[in-house]
């Protein structure tokens, strides 16, 4: 499962990257606004901190006006990925946009079908959100598994499941454990990946340990042993 970053924050996109973990990045017009940027700028800023898809979100109610937006924003960078609501307007420009080799990711998806109509329309990713329909009171994770079982009976069909509205580290679990090829997070709950108390104080004791050790400088060591072995 590839692990994009949901944010616009240079500084979190930044600091993610430095984990070397991070394959692809989403914004969305919240997140742009959120951070007060100009739009264009941010998001070239980001494609030059992450090496891979880099969502920029079309803004228009009609198709006609999201295809030129859309073949603008893909100018931007060869790794700019036309972001596309799933509307009738939204899909009809899907469509098109991939008939031009644009790459899309089709969002705000709720139910299969949605998914269904935009893997018809070529688009690269589907972005079903998650979070957003646990806090309605219905499974955000099972629907993530209903759309990659019916991508998987029509292997014809190469969209990729892009799980988004992720909101903390059991989603991501459920998210792998359904075959979701990649999941976007927002850096707070990126940072959540890594805690565990009994990897905390696990460390904790063996850092502890390390101070009765005679000669603790491993790179000292090290270097000293590989120039006397000729290495
Ligand atoms: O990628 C979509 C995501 O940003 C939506 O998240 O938390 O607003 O439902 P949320």
């Amino acid at each position: 499962m590839k692990f994009f970053i949901d944010t616009a924050n240079l500084d979190e996109i930044r600091t993610a990257h430095r984990w070397g973990i991070v394959d692809g990045v989403t914004t969305n017009p919240s997140l742009i606004a959120k951070e007060g940027g100009d739009f264009i700028s941010t998001i070239a800023e980001i494609c030059t901190i992450v090496d891979g898809p880099v969502s920029a979100e079309v803004v228009a109610e009609d198709a006609d006006t999201m295809v030129r937006q859309g073949k603008l924003l893909a100018r931007v960078h060869d790794n700019v990925v036309v972001k596309v609501p799933l509307t009738v307007e939204g899909i009809t420009a899907t469509s098109r946009l991939s008939a031009e080799g644009i790459k899309t990711n089709v969002t705000l998806c709720f139910q299969p079908m949605q998914a269904l109509l935009a893997a018809k329309a070529g688009a690269t990713y589907i972005s079903p959100f998650i979070g957003r329909i646990d806090d309605i009171s219905w499974g955000g994770t099972e629907l993530i598994a209903q759309i990659v079982e019916i991508y998987s009976n029509y292997p014809d069909l190469d969209t990729q499941v892009l799980a988004a509205s992720i909101r903390h580290p059991a989603h991501m679990v459920e998210c792998a454990l359904a075959g979701a090829h990649v999941a976007t997070i927002p850096f707070g709950a990126m940072r959540k990946l890594f805690n565990h108390p009994l990897t905390t104080s696990g460390n904790a004791a063996f850092t502890k340990a390390w101070e009765g050790v005679p000669d603790s400088d491993i790179e000292g060591q090290v270097t000293a042993w590989l120039a006397k072995n000729g290495r």
